[in-house]
């Protein structure tokens, strides 16, 4: 049936409290007791991943940046290198495929028509097949593929991408404990991660989902401060560098609000010259293995009086004690599923800013849901 908004006022707003229900469709049947069920790729899968030695994903918008967190999860717990390109480059180049690359797009709608163009470009290319990671069944990127990974978004009508990214990430998870199980390079030794710990906390992640989405109205109120700025910066590092470039795409794109994502490390190579207190610089701190280099990322803005607002791990010992930082908690989560929840407050705090601001929410000025001209 025709869409509809429910109680909610906007379409996006609608479409983010709908994620845990859709990340658990997106997981339904695929898991097992300890690891990933491989059937979920479809019959033909096994010998195509068993081949794989690398990956090169290509995606234009949102989706591109589902493919920078996945690189880091399949080159972490898969041990499989990656490459990750935007279509409109990567069609226009002359690529060089290593001997058992396999071609794998992302894209929510299936027919975007630069990433459609790389798929049948990539047909020329020696790649040993192609898997589409998309939300509509039947759509020219999933009959033209090999292989489909379908995200079970269901129909997403706002403009800006929010269940259907954190949909992309579950399923680019599945891909990465696939590989790591078919493939069996115990990836996961070297750092002592375990895959069935990851699968034990995707079974978890719903819920802790929706304890983020409680925090609605603490962010609601945090909106307020961006309303007036005209730039923000959001840091993140290593596969929350991604979720950085996520949360400032969704500022631009409904509250017009010019914004950057950085990796907090480069912060000291060119946009600290920016940082003063008319840039509000947010941060994503979860609790892993960087979190010692973010914090002293975070002092960096703060010396040069920039005003910080904060998402991090209930745990990690970062409080506002300051009145130039402003933390929020979020509850703890496995450091692999992190990026997921991350992007859970930023797109609620980009909502609210939208609103604030009066723009056109759910179809903002200058752009379309799915771009089929190139
Ligand atoms: C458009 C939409 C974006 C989307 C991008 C890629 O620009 O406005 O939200 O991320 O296309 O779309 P796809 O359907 O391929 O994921």
């Amino acid at each position: 049936g025709v869409a509809s908004k429910g109680d909610y006022r906007h379409f996006m707003l609608k479409e983010i409290f709908e994620q845990p229900k859709v990340i658990n469709a997106a997981l339904e049947g695929r898991l097992g007791e300890h690891s990933v069920l491989a059937e979920s790729f479809g019959p033909d899968a096994q010998a195509l991943l068993a081949n794989t030695r690398q990956i090169h994903i290509i995606a234009c918008g949102t989706s591109y940046h589902a493919g920078l967190v996945a690189r880091y999860w399949l080159e972490r717990y898969a041990g499989v290198p990656v490459q990750v390109e935007v279509a409109s480059e990567f069609r226009y180049r002359h690529p060089v495929v290593p001997e058992g690359t396999l071609f794998v797009t992302l894209s929510q709608s299936g027919e975007t028509a630069d990433t459609l163009a790389a798929l049948r470009f990539a047909k020329r290319l020696g790649y040993i097949g192609s898997l589409a990671i998309c939300n509509v069944p039947g759509s020219s990127l999933v009959r033209e593929s090999d292989l489909a990974l379908m995200t079970r978004a269901g129909p997403e009508i706002g403009v800006a991408s929010t269940k259907a990214f954190t949909t992309q990430l579950v399923a680019l998870m599945l891909l990465t404990l696939a590989l790591d199980k078919t493939l069996g390079k115990d990836a996961r030794d070297s750092d002592g991660t375990k895959h069935a710990d990851i699968v034990a906390a995707l079974k978890t992640l719903p819920d802790i989902c929706r304890q983020v989405l409680a925090l609605d109205a603490d962010i609601e109120a945090l909106s307020q401060a961006f309303a007036e700025k005209h730039h923000a910066l959001f840091l993140g590092r290593g596969a929350h560098f991604p979720i950085a470039l996520e949360g400032a795409l969704k500022l631009k794109e409904i509250s017009y609000i010019h914004a950057e994502g950085y990796p907090a490390g480069e912060l000291k190579h060119g946009p600290l010259a920016l940082v003063d207190s008319e840039m509000p610089v947010i941060s994503v701190a979860p609790n892993d293995d960087l979190l010692g280099k973010l914090k002293s990322n975070l002092q960096e803005v703060r010396a040069r009086g920039g005003q910080l607002f904060v998402f991090a791990d209930e745990n990690v010992g970062i409080d506002d004690t300051e009145d130039d930082v402003c933390v929020l908690h979020l509850p703890h989560v496995h450091e692999a599923l992190a990026p997921l929840l991350y992007t859970l407050p930023l797109q609620l705090l980009s909502y609210h800013v939208a609103v604030l601001k009066g723009t056109d929410v759910d179809q903002p000025r200058n752009l379309a849901k799915s771009v089929t001209v190139e």
